[in-house]
């Protein structure tokens, strides 16, 4: 019987195990966890510019135009999770001219965070 037991527990082990596997595959993914009142203080003083106050975007500079992040269909495909967001905060896409604001210091984290959490809010409405 106790043997019973035990294939029972180490069937449940295997059968659960690609579940809890399948959040970490995803860990890359990390949400941002930023404050978006913070960061649209930011974002009126260094984004609006390119990005638009409504986050519409369509600016072209040099390469690809600014986004439309009022598309919530586009900004819930994977494509444009908030790690997408972060590594072009951070480092920039020079040939369209982004800008790398984590890269070069102008932007802390903490910063960024609270910016991806306020980019969100567009497709919110
Ligand atoms: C000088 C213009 C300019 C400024 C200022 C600017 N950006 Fe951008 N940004 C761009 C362009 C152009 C793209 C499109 C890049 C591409 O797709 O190649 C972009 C893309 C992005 C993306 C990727 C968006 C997506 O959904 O794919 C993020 C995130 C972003 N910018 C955030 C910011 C933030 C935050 C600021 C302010 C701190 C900022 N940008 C300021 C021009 C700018």
């Amino acid at each position: 019987m106790p043997s019973l037991r035990l294939r029972a527990l180490a069937a449940t082990l295997v059968l659960s195990g690609p579940l809890v596997a399948l959040p970490a595959l995803r860990a890359s993914a990390r949400p941002s966890s930023g404050d978006p009142a913070e960061g649209k203080k930011i974002f009126v003083v260094r984004c609006v510019a390119c990005h638009k106050a409504n986050g519409s975007g369509g600016v072209k500079l040099t390469g690809n135009p600014t986004p439309d992040w009022r598309d919530a269909k586009r900004m819930a495909d994977p494509k444009h999770d908030d790690d997408s967001l972060r590594v072009c905060i951070t480092n920039g896409r020079p040939k369209s001219g982004m800008v790398a604001w984590g890269k070069t210091g102008q932007l802390k984290p903490a910063q960024i965070e609270n910016l991806i959490a306020y980019i969100r809010t567009f497709s919110k409405k």
